[in-house]
This record gives C-alpha cells, sequence and structure tokens, in this order.
C-alpha cells in the first residue's frame, strides 16, 4: 500500500511540474510574443499577415514582381513556392539580417502527397484503408519537405467529396466522414511529429475551410449551399479531427458558404473554429481568395473585403496583398481594431516561435541533411508499399479454368497497351511538389523486371485528348499475336486536380473506342485504370476480364503494378468513393436517405430512374482480392445499450481462398427513426486483418452510445433511443446484420 501511495504521489509531483512547465512555456512564448508585438512598428504588424508566392512553382493564378525589397522592409511574412536550402537561406537571410526586428519568414509549399519522393494521389492511398501507413507518408513527406527548408505545408486536404466530377476530389480521402477524419489526424501527426522545433517536422494547413468539396455541378469554385446540419454532420468532422490533433493553421475555402465566402465567413472562422473547437493557431485564406470576394459580391472593393476578412478571423492573406495594401487606412478609419491586428500578428508569431525559427532562422537549412534524406531508401520503400496498398481489385474473372490475376507463370506474351504504360509523368499525379519524373517507374518497366523482355511488347494505341486514332491498328496488331493483354487507361496528370472538373467521366479522348477494338480481338484483357477520380466504366466491367483501379501511384508505380500483376502483393484496396454507372447518378454515395418512397422493382411509383439501375457501378467500400474472404457467426454482447454500456459486435473471418491476403472488415449502423432523417448506413469502424489462406479469426467492435450521436431536430449533438441496425461486411452492401436497441 505505501508503495502505491508513493507511485501516486511521484506521479502526481511530475504530473504538477509537466503543467506547470508547460505553463511555464507558455507564459514564456507569450512573454516572448508580447515583448516583440509592443515594438513592432503598423507596417512590420500588416508585413506579418502577407503571404507572398516565390515564382519556383506557379500554384495559382497570379505571378510576382520583385519582393525582396518587401521582405527587407519588413512587409513580409512568409513565403510559399520557394524550396532547397539555398534559396530559402537566400530569403531567410533577407529577412533576419536585413529587417529592424529580424523576424523569421515562413516557408510553405503544397507537399499533398511527398515533396520528391511521390506517393499516391491522397484519394488512392485512401484506399489503402491503412491510417498507419498514411501517418508515415505525411511523416516521409514532411522529412524531404523540411530537408529543402521548408517548415509549412498545405496539407491534409480533407474536403469530402460526393461528385467525381469535381476534380479535386483526387487531393481528398473519398465521400465518407468518418474515415475521412481518421486520416485527416493521421496526416497532422505526421506532418507536425512530436515537437513542431524539430528540424525534420513542420506546420501543417487543414484546407479548404470549410466544404469545398461540395460545389454546385461538381465546378470547381462554384457555389455550396447545403444545410447546417449536413455541413455539421458530413463536411466539418474531418477539419474538426484536425485542429484536435493540434494542427498548426488552417486554409480558408474559395467557395461561399450559405452566400457568405468562406474568407470573410465568421460563422466559420470565429464561432465555429474559435469559439466552438477551441482553434488556436492561424488561418490562411487560399490564393487571393480575399480579393475575390469582389467578383462574390460580398464586397465593394478589396480594401472592404479585407475589413470583412479580418473582422471574419481570417489572419494571413495569400498572394492577394489585400491586407499589404489596405489594412493602415482600415485601422485610420476605425474599420478594423489594433487588437484585433495584434491577434493575428500574435497567432503568426507564435507559430514561428514554436517551430524554433525565433530560435534559429536557419534551423531548416542543412545542405548535407537535404541530401541524405532526399530519395533516401526509406522513402522509396515506403512509396512502394503505399503504392501497392492503394492498388484495388475490381473485376478478376476466370479464364481457361483459373482466375486471369495473377498472371500465370506460363504466359508467353504479353501486349501492353495504354497511354499509361511507358509514362513517367502522369505516374505523379496532380499535386506532385517537386516529384521527379525521371525517378519513376513506368509500368513497362515494373514488368520487364519480373518478366523476361522477350515476352512482353508495348504499343501506346492512343492518346489521352482529341480524336486520333492511328494507334489502334498497331494495338490491335500486337494483340492478336499475344497471349494475354495488359491496358493501361485513364486520366493524366491535367485531368484531375485544381480547376479540372469534367462534365463526363468516361475514359478520354478514344481510349473507349480503344477497348471495343481491342475486346473485338477475343484476347483476355485486363484493364489498368489509373485516375484522379472514379470514372464511369460500365462498359468495361461488362466487357473486360479483370480490372485494377490505381489512381496514380507516384514514384513507385510500375513496381507496384508489376507486384500485383504477379501476384506478388495481393491486392487489398477498398474503395473510398462510389462509381457511378452514369454521370447522371450524380451525386451518388452509399450514406444516403431512403426516402419516403425507397426503390421497389414492383412498384413504379417509387424512386428509380426509368434508364438505369439506382446502384452504382462499384460502391464504397468495395474490392476484391486474389484470395476470397467470408463472414459468418455474427453476435452481439446484448441486445440493447444504455447510458455508457458498450455493445461488443463479434464476428468470424475466414480467408477460405488459396492465397493469403488482407481484408478490411468494415462497420456500419443504421438509426432506424430519428428526429430528422437518418441515412440507411453510417461507417463506423473497420479493421485491416492479415488471414493466411485457410485460417480464420474472430474479430470484434465496440459500439457506444458516442457512435450513434447526430445532430437532432433543434441541432443538438446527441442519440436517441430507439431501434438500430449493425452490419459488418467487406464492402458497403455485402453485410451481414443484426438488430439492437439504445434504451
Ligand atoms: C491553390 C489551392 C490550395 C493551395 C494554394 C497554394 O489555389 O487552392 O489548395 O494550397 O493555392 O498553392
Amino acid at each position: 500500500m505505501k508503495k502505491l501511495k508513493l507511485i501516486l504521489l511521484t506521479s502526481l509531483i511530475l504530473f504538477g511540474i509537466s503543467c506547470k512547465k508547460l505553463n511555464t512555456n507558455n507564459n514564456k512564448l507569450e512573454t516572448k510574443v508580447d515583448s516583440i508585438l509592443a515594438i513592432m512598428t503598423l507596417d512590420e504588424k500588416i508585413g506579418q499577415l502577407n503571404l507572398v508566392a516565390g515564382n519556383m512553382d506557379q500554384t495559382g493564378p497570379t505571378t510576382n514582381k520583385e519582393y525582396e525589397k518587401d521582405i527587407k522592409d519588413g512587409r513580409v511574412g512568409a513565403i510559399l513556392n520557394v524550396y532547397g536550402v539555398e534559396q530559402v537561406r537566400k530569403l531567410q537571410e533577407l529577412a533576419v539580417k536585413n529587417t529592424r526586428l529580424r523576424i523569421p519568414l515562413l516557408f510553405g509549399y503544397d507537399v499533398i502527397h511527398g515533396f520528391k519522393t511521390i506517393f499516391p494521389i491522397p484519394l488512392a492511398e485512401a484506399c489503402s484503408w491503412d491510417i498507419e501507413l498514411i501517418e508515415k507518408t505525411a511523416r516521409l513527406s514532411a522529412e524531404e519537405a523540411c530537408a529543402a527548408g521548408l517548415n509549412w505545408t498545405f496539407s491534409p486536404m480533407v474536403d469530402i467529396a460526393r461528385d467525381p466530377r469535381w476534380g479535386r476530389v483526387a487531393e481528398g480521402s473519398g465521400e465518407d466522414c468518418y474515415l475521412a477524419s481518421l486520416i485527416a489526424k493521421a496526416r497532422v501527426i505526421g506532418y507536425q511529429g512530436e515537437k513542431l522545433n524539430d528540424p525534420l517536422t513542420m506546420a501543417a494547413c487543414v484546407k479548404h475551410f470549410a466544404a469545398y468539396g461540395a460545389p454546385i455541378g461538381g465546378r470547381d469554385y462554384n457555389t455550396v449551399d447545403m444545410s447546417d446540419r449536413m455541413l455539421r454532420e458530413t463536411y466539418l468532422p474531418p477539419y474538426k479531427t484536425a485542429v484536435d490533433a493540434g494542427v498548426a493553421t488552417v486554409m480558408s475555402s474559395f467557395n461561399e458558404l450559405d452566400g457568405v465566402p468562406s474568407s470573410g465567413n465568421k460563422y466559420l472562422l470565429t464561432q465555429i473554429l474559435r469559439n466552438e473547437w477551441g482553434f488556436k493557431g492561424f488561418v490562411v485564406s487560399d490564393w487571393t481568395a480575399i480579393n475575390e470576394m469582389v467578383n462574390h459580391g460580398y464586397a465593394a472593393s478589396e480594401k472592404k473585403a479585407g475589413e470583412l476578412a479580418l473582422n471574419a478571423g481570417l489572419d494571413m492573406d495569400m498572394q492577394g496583398a489585400v491586407y499589404f495594401n489596405y489594412l493602415k487606412k482600415s485601422l485610420d478609419e476605425g474599420k478594423i481594431s489594433e487588437k484585433q491586428l495584434n491577434e493575428s500578428v500574435r497567432r503568426i508569431l507564435k507559430l514561428k516561435y514554436n517551430l524554433g525559427l525565433f530560435a534559429n532562422p536557419y534551423l531548416y537549412l542543412d545542405n548535407k541533411r537535404e541530401k541524405e534524406i532526399t530519395y533516401s531508401k526509406r522513402h522509396l520503400d515506403h512509396a512502394l508499399l503505399s503504392a501497392k496498398e492503394s492498388i484495388v481489385l475490381l473485376k478478376n474473372t476466370d479464364y481457361k479454368g483459373r482466375k486471369l490475376l495473377p498472371l500465370s507463370k506460363s504466359v508467353k506474351k504479353i501486349a501492353l497497351i495504354g497511354p499509361l504504360a511507358d509514362n513517367k509523368k502522369d505516374m505523379l499525379g496532380t499535386w506532385n511538389a517537386q516529384g521527379d519524373e525521371n525517378k519513376v517507374t513506368t509500368i513497362l518497366a515494373g514488368l520487364k523486371s519480373k518478366y523476361p523482355e522477350s515476352i512482353i511488347e508495348y504499343t501506346k494505341g492512343s492518346d489521352f485528348n482529341g480524336k486520333d486514332k492511328v494507334g489502334f491498328n498497331s494495338a490491335i496488331t500486337l494483340a492478336l499475336k499475344s497471349d494475354i493483354v495488359i491496358c493501361t487507361i485513364g486520366e493524366n496528370i491535367d485531368q484531375s486536380g485544381e480547376a479540372a472538373s469534367r462534365s463526363e467521366i468516361g475514359l478520354p479522348g478514344v481510349q473507349q473506342e480503344l477497348m471495343e477494338e481491342l475486346v473485338k480481338t477475343g484476347k483476355p484483357i485486363i484493364a489498368i485504370v489509373m485516375a484522379g477520380r472514379p470514372l464511369t466504366i460500365e462498359w468495361l466491367s461488362k466487357n473486360v476480364n479483370a480490372i485494377l483501379f490505381a489512381g496514380h501511384l507516384g514514384t513507385r508505380a510500375g513496381d507496384a503494378i508489376a507486384d500485383v500483376l504477379s501476384g506478388d502483393y495481393n491486392p487489398s484496396g477498398k474503395l473510398v468513393m462510389t462509381f457511378p454507372r452514369s454521370i447522371g447518378q450524380v451525386p451518388i454515395f452509399y450514406s444516403t436517405k431512403n426516402t419516403g418512397r425507397p426503390f421497389d422493382a414492383k412498384n413504379s411509383y417509387t424512386s428509380k430512374y426509368l434508364d438505369i439501375s439506382n446502384d452504382p457501378l462499384f460502391p464504397f467500400g468495395f474490392g476484391l482480392s486474389y484470395t476470397s474472404f467470408e463472414y459468418s457467426n455474427l453476435k452481439l454482447s446484448k441486445q440493447s445499450i444504455q447510458n455508457s454500456e458498450s455493445l461488443t459486435v463479434t464476428f468470424t473471418l475466414k480467408n477460405t481462398g488459396k492465397y493469403d491476403g488482407e481484408e478490411v472488415a468494415q462497420l456500419y449502423i443504421r438509426d432506424l427513426v430519428g428526429s430528422v432523417t437518418r441515412p440507411v448506413k453510417e461507417l463506423k469502424g473497420f479493421k485491416k486483418v492479415f488471414l493466411k489462406s485457410g485460417e480464420q479469426k474472430e474479430l470484434s467492435f465496440s459500439i457506444t452510445e458516442n457512435d450513434l450521436k447526430f445532430y437532432d431536430a433543434n441541432m443538438k449533438f446527441l442519440a436517441e433511443p430507439g431501434k438500430f441496425k449493425v452490419f459488418v461486411g467487406s464492402n458497403s452492401v455485402e453485410l451481414l446484420e443484426a438488430d439492437f436497441e439504445l434504451l
């Protein structure tokens, strides 16, 4: 007993010391910032709110005149799109050696899925459902970026998206807020690490706040209009998870929400972000998003836009120079207060302090470290693993008595056809930072590393755009003389990402016609579909023998594809966005409402299309394996729960096939009746499990009242007593189910 008391006393003392230490550090930080604020001129304060774009990369519609003079005059707080130890050092020295207060600069960049070593685009990597892997990708991305002198990334992008016409679905984690929230947290932790003042960790920036992923018509930058309930239940959770994970900064989005542009939206930037969520970092606008409030018709002038933005809680102006040009006058006119200005400056100075830049402005600048870390084996090995886990097997039918995939060892002649086969640049995908296409393993090179060169023959067949079919004949000729045809089709790097919405989401150019000609040869066909979004590939799904969806997989794309085709890796990916049969079904997603007239084939007065099924081509959570998995013995620990009780859901998962493999077992619930209608399914858990052939495991999930909460009729976030269903299975459609009640 005495020992226990001693342990308790010691831990209380240690806890007290650490709190005191934390408070001391905080007080030290506040004192430091107060001391700088007290001597800053108005120009110097406004300078800290000014984020200026360098010209080493162009990621927005405007470029800059030279800004070195502004830096020397202390009128720039941060730079984006400048990287590399030498280039960063040059500008940091300008700021630190020439300005009166020697305040260091932040250096930001879009490190979205890697800096030099490029990992799969986020939409693809999310298909791994491997949270640990995703966190490590962010960690390794930060290492390479920090080694190049950067200390701030405009990532993670966490915009929920249910409309594949929108090109930026490529940068996000799909349609589900539960999965996207876990991924958002993993990326923030990956980028920011344990301590921000570690030279290999960087400030993250969760974007684009908020609901940028729901533009009308799927057209980028278009209006977003939704209920507060939809906003809070579906679109806000990933941002909140990032804030709870300690994300250092938030980026306001281009879109208006309910009539108010995000960059001037006090409900978003102050009420929700700060008052409800307690966010302490700073908010940066997206590229000239403050200026664009004039286009929105929300501000009569840029000066007015600046006042609306600062009053809404926007701290830093990306590339718009609105704060730079007008805040002094707005202050003189009393349109903004010095207190507000000081608050914004304080938030920015605190991040610089926490990054260790006051202690050492050159902390991130080490040429030797840059060389050692860039393209390290750790980076390239992880890029391969991430690429493999990102691949989704959508179809794999029998051919001559066996599944077509993995490729038979006895295959004699492989035709490799399509614009993505011998292609380095497009493997990198959108937002590929400083990825070097010359480092990319193409699919052709990957296959040649696995199979004798003599059995592989390649022809491009078609391009991504236009009507030119000149490559068809050689493609058909090659197919006819081969045992098997592997087609690499889909989108190039420019057909998804920012400002890249598509009104039709089929195979671009004449690729569909190429596939039709190749199917006519009667040869077995494997389609490897690579794109920054789901594509409408229903014809393909009916007419080829096997389909892999592979997003854009990054530097190790070809090695990953070859490992999967050869069977050296058994694909385990699961879709994170629904694949529609037709663009006419969009928006289409799994977590839909039942409606008053759910589809009933026997009754025409029910919710349906005359010309197509309501069902998606491939549902959320779908992905096959070379083996097969069986779910059985679904059992609940009790028939009802109340208050703080938890319900244990157990089931047996068996690998019934002949390959070892990984399965993502998914848990969904349905609240049958609520004070507002509830979705027919909501993802509430998943486990990625490795099972050897023939092996089985009993797995379990736990459900508590917290998992059942939603915004009720009065917008209170709570769970309502009533009947529920629980589902467990391999995707959002093929599920075992059971009933329980919340008392
Ligand atoms: C772009 C994007 C944003 C990016 C920023 C800086 O317009 O919308 O995601 O972080 O500008 O490149």
